[in-house]
Order: C-alpha cells, then sequence, then structure tokens
C-alpha cells in the first residue's frame, strides 16, 4: 500500500472568483501522485456554518488565509503525512478531533476542507479513476439537472431586487447536456430582452443579470418572455426557482421580513411577517411555473417554516441551505419538526468530505433531496461536480452560464455525461 502513503500536503494562498483569498490545497502520495483543490468561499456570517479562519489583519482588509495555510502546511500536514490516502473516514475524523472545536475554528475549516477534499482527489487520481466513481463507487450513474442561475439580486448584490436568486431548472430536458443547451439559450435571449428594455447588462457573483427589478412577479415575467422566446414551454420544459436568502431579510426583533427594493419601488415600507410571506409564496407558486424555494424564511423562523411546509411542501420543492448549514444535527431538527424537504449541500458549510456525504446520506434516508450547491466565492475547481453525480444527488446549483468559474462545474459534467456514455441518467 505504499504508493497510497501521504507524503506531503501544502497549501498555498490563491484568489477566488471574488478577488478575496482562499487556499489551494495540494496531497502528494509516496509514488509522486498528487490531488489538488481550491477551496470555495460563502458569504460572510451564516450562523450555523463551520468556522472560515480568516487572519483578521491588514493585508486584503482582514481576509488573507495565511494563517489557514500555516495550519495545513504544520499542525495538519505532520498529523497526516505516513497515513494511507484512500482512509478518508479516518483522515477526516482525525482532522475534526485535532482540531477540537465544536465549528472547526482552531484550524479553520477552509483548511480543513482543503486537505479532506485534496486528499480524495489524490486518492482517485492514485488509483487511476475519475472523482466521481471514487466517491460514488460502482453504482455512480446519474447527471444532476442543474438549477441555472438567471438573475441575481438580495443583500450582496447593488440592485434593487429583493430575492437573491433567480434560476431556471430544464426539467424537460432527456439528459444533461440538453438540459444545459437549454438554459444558456435562455440566458441569452434574457440578456436580449434586459437590452431591450434598457435594463442594466451587470452579471453578480454567481454569473446571472443584475437588473434593477424590484417585484418578483416582473422577474418571473420577462423570465417567461425570453423561455418563451427561445422556444421552450414554461412549466413542462422549464421551471422556474428561486433562493430568497431570507435570513437576509429578517429583523430578530420585530420578526418581520423586510423588502428593501420593493418599498424603494413603491414609496413605503414593506414588511411581511411570516403568515404573509407564505402567502406571497402561494400566489407566486399559483402564477408561475415555480418548482424550488430556497430559504424562503429565516434559518430560525421554525414556526413560519413549519407553516410553509404545511402549506406549499406537498406542491414544491422546499429547500433549506442557511437552515440546514449541511449539518446532520441541523437536519435532524429539521426532519423532527417537519420543515422543508430538500438540502442544499456545501462541503464548506460543515468542513470535510466525510461529514458532507453523511449529510447527504441522512437526507436521502429521510426522503430530503440532497442539492449539491457552489458557493458565492467560487473557483476553477470543479470538485462539487464530480460530487453531485458521486451522490446521484439529482439536482446541482453551480450558477449562470457565465464566468469560467461558475462555467467550469458545467464544463466538467458535459464530460462526465460523455464518460458514462448510455450508461448515464439523469
Ligand atoms: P454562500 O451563499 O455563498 O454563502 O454559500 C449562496 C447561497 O445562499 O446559496
Ligand atoms: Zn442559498
Amino acid at each position: 500500500m505504499k504508493e497510497y502513503e501521504i507524503l506531503d500536503v501544502h497549501a498555498v494562498e490563491v484568489l477566488d472568483s471574488r478577488g478575496i483569498p482562499t487556499l489551494d490545497v495540494t496531497v502528494t502520495l509516496k509514488d509522486g501522485v498528487t490531488g489538488s483543490i481550491s477551496v470555495p468561499s460563502g458569504l460572510s456570517g451564516k450562523r450555523h456554518e463551520a468556522y472560515e479562519l480568516r487572519d483578521g489583519d491588514k493585508r486584503h482588509y482582514g481576509n488573507g488565509v495565511e494563517q489557514a495555510v500555516t495550519n495545513v502546511n504544520t499542525r495538519i500536514a505532520d498529523k497526516i503525512i505516513g497515513m494511507n490516502v484512500l482512509e478518508q473516514v479516518k483522515i477526516d475524523r482525525l482532522l475534526v478531533k485535532a482540531d477540537g472545536t465544536d465549528n472547526k475554528r482552531k484550524y479553520g475549516a477552509n483548511a480543513i476542507l482543503g486537505v479532506s477534499l485534496a486528499c480524495a482527489r489524490a486518492a482517485a487520481n492514485a488509483m487511476g479513476i475519475p472523482l466521481y466513481r471514487y466517491i460514488g463507487g460502482t453504482n455512480t450513474k446519474r447527471l444532476p439537472i442543474p438549477m441555472v442561475n438567471m438573475l441575481n439580486g438580495g443583500k450582496y448584490t447593488d440592485n434593487i431586487m429583493d430575492i437573491q436568486e433567480f434560476m431556471i431548472v430544464p426539467v424537460g430536458a432527456d439528459c444533461f447536456s440538453h438540459g444545459l443547451d437549454m438554459c444558456c439559450e435562455i440566458f441569452h435571449s434574457l440578456k436580449g430582452l434586459l437590452k431591450d428594455n434598457k435594463f442594466s447588462l451587470g452579471i453578480g457573483e454567481e454569473g446571472g443579470f443584475t437588473p434593477d427589478i424590484a417585484s418578483a412577479s416582473d422577474a418571473f415575467d420577462i423570465l417567461l418572455e425570453a423561455v418563451e422566446k427561445s422556444g421552450y414551454r414554461p412549466g413542462d420544459d422549464i421551471c422556474f426557482a428561486i433562493d430568497v436568502a431570507a435570513s437576509q431579510l429578517y429583523d430578530d426583533n420585530t420578526e418581520l421580513y423586510y423588502f428593501p427594493g420593493e418599498s424603494y419601488m413603491c414609496g413605503k415600507e414593506i414588511y411581511r411577517n411570516a403568515e404573509e410571506m407564505v402567502q406571497y409564496y402561494e400566489d407566486i407558486v399559483n402564477r408561475y411555473p415555480v418548482c424550488s424555494i430556497e430559504d424562503g424564511l429565516g434559518d430560525d423562523d421554525i414556526k413560519g417554516w413549519k407553516l410553509l411546509t404545511y402549506r406549499l411542501g406537498d406542491r414544491i420543492q422546499l429547500v433549506g441551505d442557511a437552515l440546514f448549514a449541511t449539518n446532520t444535527e441541523k437536519i435532524t431538527e429539521g426532519i423532527d419538526n417537519n420543515i422543508a424537504n430538500a438540502v442544499i449541500i456545501k462541503p464548506g458549510q460543515i468542513g470535510t468530505l466525510t461529514e458532507t456525504l453523511e449529510a447527504v446520506e441522512f437526507s436521502k434516508c429521510a426522503g430530503y433531496k440532497p442539492i449539491i450547491s457552489h458557493r458565492y466565492g467560487e473557483t476553477e475547481d470543479s470538485f462539487i461536480a464530480d460530487l453531485a453525480v458521486a451522490v446521484n444527488s439529482g439536482h446541482i446549483k453551480a450558477g449562470a452560464p457565465c464566468r469560467s468559474d461558475r462555467v467550469a462545474k458545467y464544463n466538467r459534467l458535459l464530460k462526465i455525461e460523455e464518460e458514462l456514455g448510455k450508461d448515464s441518467e439523469y
């Protein structure tokens, strides 16, 4: 087993898609085989997530990751050099134990994740098999349906769109590549329509357009037009999905959701309580072919989530992102409370591959659909594409067909589809 022995672990600081530092980690095995990974990064401060270690000094306005890099190159390397890279669970458990904190704040979840994922890639390379097959085994065959970003808004975009993401889902496609073709065509039709209507053609971090469209119905109307202009049937070929990121709209004190863009457009303050939020979504689902709502309510608004699930859980996918944070304990709470019915899976939210796979397995066992997802700050790394296939996840969220950091995932899936050939499912 000498060829699988870890000889070296080395991290360097690189940049993510936003120009913010992140780690690139390489694991080298005794026979010279390597595996590398660039770590993606989310928006700051989601409360249930593992801790991303940042330097907090003058460089990069505190966002440097030199301490995390040093942790990989010294403390973590000391622990895992000499281990068998095929023992992913053992490596991950050791990293979690050595860190010893409840949210990986000692080494940094970004440091731990980089090592964990780089080990998996090195192991796949050493065995000479694709990453998806190494992680997923023999039964790996399903290409995910992409949930493709079209419009970007929310707290971290400077337009007046209150909802963070509007996506399209090619439910009528017969294979992944066909679905992706449809989404790209619609993306370009949308660009033309935005241009004709004198909206900005600027794009957001996830590659979607960021026009000043405040109301959800105006956004859906232009999406409908784009779908039809491309020759597809809304509801049959294409459904819509939104990520509201409602924790960002929620005020803990008043227990109300504030819509700044809509307020600006209407000239009066628009607040909604949980009941009104659910009504708002019901109206949307009645009027448009919406098949999925992510983070429709705040991550601590359990009462609201119960109501939402009661009213819409049988009709559409209700997805927990901030709500579950890829954390098995949080998913258990959700299942016990009977809230949501699908789970966003981001390895960085929890910090190791083993825990990510546990979250997927756990969700599936409870009948909750796992959706493998990118992050705001991405890299050119396409690990999540392989992961989505490995776990037969059914869905992937990887942004718009725009910007190399987002397209890298789709391109990897195209290659996997080609590789699996006739044996692939969709
Ligand atoms: P993240 O957010 O980049 O912080 O993970 C993206 C999302 O809300 O889906
Ligand atoms: Zn989200």
